[in-house]
């Protein structure tokens, strides 16, 4: 049995310990926004956040999270900055095929908490780990760039 917060909720999770995180936010909790690209950690479209560390989902075994702080995009959408970033992602036309989004926007989070002023090169870095196979990374990084600009104070 593992304890940990869930999108700001504590929550019980009983199963095997090396069960994936990114499975059980899927099947237990109906958590869809991170999705299974590869499985392998390679891809970034099951980034959550952890201790306010971006992570693969599919890379977690849940039994390492015993008082953890899990937080997935339905959580995060529930902020003022997720808003900021939806509106510049949306302005920008990042909102591409739409299945990396959710981890791309996890790993914006996590930049721009860390960094509020990222460079364009500090936002390539930060979203290295979230592959886009569709239309490319231009519009994506114009997205974070204007959410950094209109979200000052934000974060
Ligand atoms: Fe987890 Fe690709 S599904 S990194
Ligand atoms: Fe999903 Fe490009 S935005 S593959």
């Amino acid at each position: 049995m593992v304890q940990f917060e869930l999108n700001g909720k504590l929550v019980t999770v009983e199963c095997s310990p090396s069960e994936r995180l990114l499975d059980i936010l899927r099947s237990q909790f109906f958590l869809n926004g991170p999705k299974e690209g590869c499985g392998e950690g390679e891809c970034g479209a099951c980034s959550v956040l952890i201790n306010s560390r971006l992570v693969n989902a599919c890379l977690v075994a849940v039994g390492s999270l015993q008082d953890a702080k899990v937080m997935t995009i339905e959580g995060f959408c529930h902020t003022e900055r997720y808003q900021m970033m939806e509106d510049a992602f949306a302005e920008a036309g990042a909102v591409q095929c739409g299945f990396c989004t959710p981890g791309m926007i996890m790993a914006a989070e996590s930049l721009l908490s860390n960094n509020p002023h990222p460079s364009e090169e500090d936002i390539r870095e930060a979203i290295s780990g979230n592959l886009c196979r569709c239309t490319g990374y231009n519009m994506i990084i114009h997205g974070i760039q204007m959410a950094a600009e209109k979200g000052t104070g934000l974060w």
